[in-house]
């Protein structure tokens, strides 16, 4: 008697993952995929994903109510190629008893890294550095010459003091940071390892020299920095977001860097990507980066493979860390 080899649940994978989680998917999965890792619509992904059991997903795709209601009953699992999950409505999945799966903890040092990179670029002036010196224009080394703002005794601003926060913290502190930080409950005060609690937001705010935006992504949180708010940092002031765009009023932001009452700006993620405020690429003083925060490639296997455990997981039955509750 031949036994029947087991069937692979099937699953849709929406973008292209890295080479090494790819394979292993292939191994694992009757697996469809997008192959030209273009953004898929609601709609498209209704269509292309019936049937499957699991969808892997990314920031990049809305899986609202429609969405979730096109591929019941036979969704079992979302999983999600990012830590932020506000593109998923995570009422309507619990609702159709579909489990979703995220990527915490594995990239908060690559994401640390890129808020460094953009704090650096912001008050150094990257930017127009570069641009200097591709231009051809550069005349050589002068005593005033794109003079920026120095670290050392700054006070530090964190909105959201998670995991990214603070490995973010630790990273600044290297800089001579001061570090001061709101969240919704203090920490406890070994993770706060030294940092000034503010209770309420405007309060860190009237006393930050650099406001670093690195809070999860919320429907709650939008335009939480309006022109109100960013009135409330002292002149000359930087803001770093590499959190979610809509966090910030576009407008109000640009008009703060326009005035130079903001020094300047360093953003890796903005409202409706691709399609950024045209604002943003008219001021030299934003450095801007396209939502790298993850992206080395340590970190994308990392992500990606805790994503298969996570399925794996589920499947015997068990509850793994990354599954949102
Ligand atoms: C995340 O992990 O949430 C990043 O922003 C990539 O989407």
């Amino acid at each position: 008697m031949s036994s029947q080899p087991p069937t692979l649940p099937r699953a849709f994978l929406c973008r292209r993952f890295t080479a090494p989680v790819e394979a292993a998917l292939h191994e694992r999965f009757a697996l469809t995929m997008n192959e030209d890792d273009s953004i898929l619509s609601a709609g498209q992904i209704a269509g292309l994903a019936a049937g499957c059991e699991v969808l892997f997903v990314t920031a990049t795709e809305s899986i609202d109510a429609t969405v979730i209601a096109a591929l019941s009953p036979s969704l079992r699992i979302i999983a999600t190629l990012s830590v932020g999950y506000d593109h998923i409505d995570r009422a309507a999945a619990g609702e159709a008893g579909i489990s979703v799966l995220h990527t915490p903890d594995v990239l908060s040092d690559a994401c640390a890294e890129i808020a460094l990179m953009l704090l650096l670029n912001a008050c150094r002036r990257g930017h127009e550095a570069d641009r200097l010196v591709r231009s051809g224009a550069w005349a050589g080394w002068a005593p005033t010459q794109l003079l920026g703002m120095g670290l050392v005794g700054r006070k530090l601003g964190i909105f959201g003091m998670g995991r990214i926060g603070r490995a973010i913290a630790v990273r600044a502190r290297a800089f001579g940071l001061e570090i001061h930080y709101h969240n919704r409950q203090r920490l406890a005060p070994a993770l706060e390892d030294g940092a000034v609690y503010h209770e309420a937001l405007d309060d860190m705010l009237s006393s930050a020299d650099i406001l670093m935006i690195a809070a999860p992504g919320s429907p709650s949180l939008r335009g939480t920095f309006d022109a109100r708010r960013l009135a409330l940092l002292p002149v000359g002031a930087v803001v770093v977001n590499i959190s979610r765009g809509d966090l910030v009023i576009d407008d109000a932001l640009i008009d703060a860097l326009h005035s130079g009452r903001l020094r300047g700006a360093g953003l890796d993620v903005f409202a409706n990507e691709p399609r950024i405020h045209p604002g943003y690429r008219a001021l030299d003083n934003v450095f801007l980066s396209p939502h790298l925060g993850s992206a080395t490639h340590e970190t994308r296997d990392a992500m990606g493979w805790l994503l298969i455990r996570g399925v794996e997981a589920l499947a015997r039955g068990e509850e793994p860390a990354n599954l949102l509750r």
